[in-house]
């Protein structure tokens, strides 16, 4: 006979978890909840797309160039396409802004909800099967709904955002979201198709051994980010870098460490873009007691004045963002 103890437990879906903190949290509403799970729907289709990417003659450039000048991947298009389809369904969305988009894309604007996303992150990976992932952030509109979305509503401090979440696409794919009380990870189970909360209440470090940053730009960072660097080998901490922020900042968040794409000679902005990257991926590291900053300013306190504008990115274990802080006022 079979016995209970046999059985292994599956634990909690995300669409349960969901509707649980929609009971928890009046201020969420239904549509809210909806549109995270339509979120984690897209999720699971470009997960089987990267799966059957070997497979399919889709790898490579699609010989386009993307609003930075950058070329499109396939996947990037894809990932895009397939993220503005399944936000379009959900009905709640009035305009998104994504990485791969040069203008707003205008959705109904009886609706509240405004989302970013960087729908493929670290896309240069895709062709040598090591990590990505998808980033997206959340946001009220400020203007009433029924009118047209303005810039006001579009560049709103990363403070503002009600959610903020990024999908990893590695060894498994990861979930992992904040509605700004706290923050939590789903690992999808494949041959169910459904994604089940594996990290409940997730906290970084407060310190780590692990540093993440691109030393190619070596000579072009200033004297402080240097000072760091140098710093950090001293103590012979590891060197983990990627090429996907969403990968590395993964790591660190569970073991510990610090992210870092500083301003560089040339690019006094860093690389990175701050309303679907820097912002959202700052919202979830406060919310697991990480610090994120530009080297002086927390991120989420940055008043965006254009939609792509970029900012330096310092984020991780407190400590780790604090140290490199202290260098950085120096200046
Ligand atoms: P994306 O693939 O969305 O353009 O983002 C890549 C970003 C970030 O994820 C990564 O850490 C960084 O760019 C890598 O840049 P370098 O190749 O300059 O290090
Ligand atoms: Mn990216
Ligand atoms: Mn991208």
């Amino acid at each position: 006979m079979l016995r209970k103890k046999d059985i292994e437990p599956m634990g909690i879906t995300l669409d349960r978890f969901i509707k649980s903190r929609q009971d928890e949290f009046p201020g969420v509403s239904g549509e809210f909840s909806q549109m995270l799970r339509d979120i984690a729907f897209a999720g699971k289709v470009i997960n089987r797309e990267l799966n059957r990417f070997g497979l399919l003659d889709i790898q490579g450039g699609h010989g386009t160039t993307n609003v930075q000048g950058e070329d499109q991947q396939k996947l990037d298009v894809i990932a895009n396409y397939r993220f503005i389809q399944a936000l379009s369904n959900t009905g709640e969305i009035c305009a998104i802004v994504s990485e791969e988009e040069e203008e707003v894309i205008e959705l109904d604007r009886n609706k509240k909800y405004i989302v970013a996303m960087d729908p493929l992150d670290g896309s240069s990976n895709i062709d040598v099967t090591v990590s990505v992932g998808t980033i997206f952030s959340i946001y009220r509109r400020i203007t009433q709904p029924g009118t047209a979305v303005t810039a006001q509503d579009i560049l709103q401090k990363g403070v503002y955002q009600v959610a903020a979440g990024y999908i990893i696409y590695g060894s498994s794919t990861m979930l992992v979201y904040t509605t700004g009380a706290g923050v939590n990870g789903f690992t999808l189970e494949p041959s169910l198709g459904d994604f089940f909360l594996s990290h409940p209440k997730m906290v970084i470090p407060p310190d780590g051994g692990t540093y993440s940053v691109n030393e190619g730009l070596f000579s072009k960072y200033n004297s402080e980010v240097k000072t760091y660097i140098k710093s950090c080998k001293e103590r012979e901490l590891k060197a983990r870098y990627t090429g996907s922020l969403v990968t590395d900042f993964h790591r660190n968040l569970l073991k510990g460490g610090i992210y870092f794409y500083p301003q560089y000679e040339g690019e006094v902005r860093g690389k990175l873009r701050l309303l679907y990257e820097c912002n959202p991926m700052s919202f979830i590291c406060e919310q697991a007691g990480g610090r994120a900053t530009d080297g002086l300013r927390r991120i989420l306190e940055i008043e965006p004045s254009d939609m792509h504008q970029r900012s330096p990115l310092y984020i991780g274990s407190p400590q780790m963002v604090d140290e490199v802080s202290v260098i950085m006022a120096k200046n």
